[in-house]
């Protein structure tokens, strides 16, 4: 009999016909969010479970799924999925790793740009009809070339930060709790600082953590007291990295010049004071959102699901301990 699988959101057609093709498919196609006492009934009878990060795997949804082999999360963070519960009941969980690595670096860098060169607040300006002439004083912006780039987390994403910023010819600086080996350094002309020196010299500040108690509230006010007051912060990775009410606070007080998110500490909900300060680029969680990538997630994500249901190794563990018991 074909391993049964729950999928949460309609998928890609080519990610779909995979699964189908190879598994009994019970598809929830909304409306969404999917309740967690909707999620539990529906996991009961399955062997796996492609899911993405609005869904929340607790200890509670897994210990109601005794036949669960595999949890498989449409994106590369997996603060979503209780790891170590699931672990503890020899449930393999994997992540898309690499293939969203690019088009996420693409947006924090567009963050960036957009930030910098307040192309959000141009936009507005147009559409308001206010370009009724140009004007030699009209937003001014901050150069992005030249300048300092400092990554906190220097991961794929991290590293792909750091390539795009060679292009502008920027200095770059690196924080991570591990350092990269002297030939990544030096293909990538990325210098290792503690996070203070990092946080005091660069221009912009650019999060790719993953998030971990550890890296809860990674930047707070401490942190924005240290940047420059000329230098933006931006967050692509996960909201509560930042503490949103401080930003909010560095933001208005001119602690620091601007912002640019992706994400939010109590996602979809976003602190109402980011709505009123003009230098804070906000969008809604899309960096991996290309069509392309998109697709490739979810068909890494069907790829892992199918093959711990069929007893191979799946391509992107996250608990690979749990694959050797
Ligand atoms: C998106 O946020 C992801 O983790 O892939």
């Amino acid at each position: 009999m074909p391993p049964s699988i729950l999928i949460t959101r309609p998928l890609p057609q080519e990610a779909m016909s995979l699964a189908q093709a190879r598994a009994t498919v019970d598809l929830y196609a909304g409306p969404y969010p999917l309740t967690k006492a909707d999620l539990i009934a529906r996991l009961r009878d399955k062997g796996g479970l492609v899911c993405l990060i609005t869904e929340t795997i607790d200890a509670q949804v897994l210990g109601a799924a005794p036949g669960l082999k595999v949890v498989a999360n449409v994106a590369v963070g997996f603060n979503n999925i209780d790891v170590a519960a699931a672990a503890a009941r020899g449930i393999v969980v994997t992540n898309t790793p690499d293939v969203l690595t690019e088009t996420t670096a693409d947006f924090a860098w567009a963050l960036l740009m957009a930030t910098a060169r307040r192309v959000a607040e141009g936009d507005q300006y147009v559409r308001a009809g206010k370009f009724t002439r140009w004007e030699w004083e009209l937003l001014w912006g901050s150069d992005v070339h030249g300048k300092t780039l400092g990554i906190l987390g220097f991961g794929r994403i991290g590293k792909a930060m750091a390539r795009r910023a060679r292009g502008f010819g920027m200095r770059v600086l690196y924080h991570d709790t591990v350092r990269a080996d002297a030939a990544a350094e030096r293909e990538l002309g990325a210098t290792f600082v503690d996070r203070a020196t990092l946080l005091k010299e660069a221009d912009f500040v650019t999060v790719h953590t993953p998030l971990s108690p550890e890296t809860r509230h990674l930047i707070g006010a401490k942190e924005l007291r240290q940047m420059k007051r000329t230098a933006y912060l931006i967050n692509a990775s996960r909201g509560p990295c930042v503490n949103e009410a401080e930003l909010v606070q560095a933001v208005k007080e001119g602690w620091i010049a601007g912002a640019g998110l992706d994400v939010y500490e109590e996602e979809p909900k976003v602190h109402p004071g980011l709505f009123s300060l003009p230098n804070v680029v906000l969008a809604p969680h899309i960096a991996s959102a290309s069509h392309e990538t998109r697709l490739k997630m979810a068909t890494l994500a069907v790829e892992n699901c199918l093959a711990v249901l069929e007893g191979k190794t799946p391509p992107t563990p996250v608990n690979p301990e749990v694959l050797r018991k």
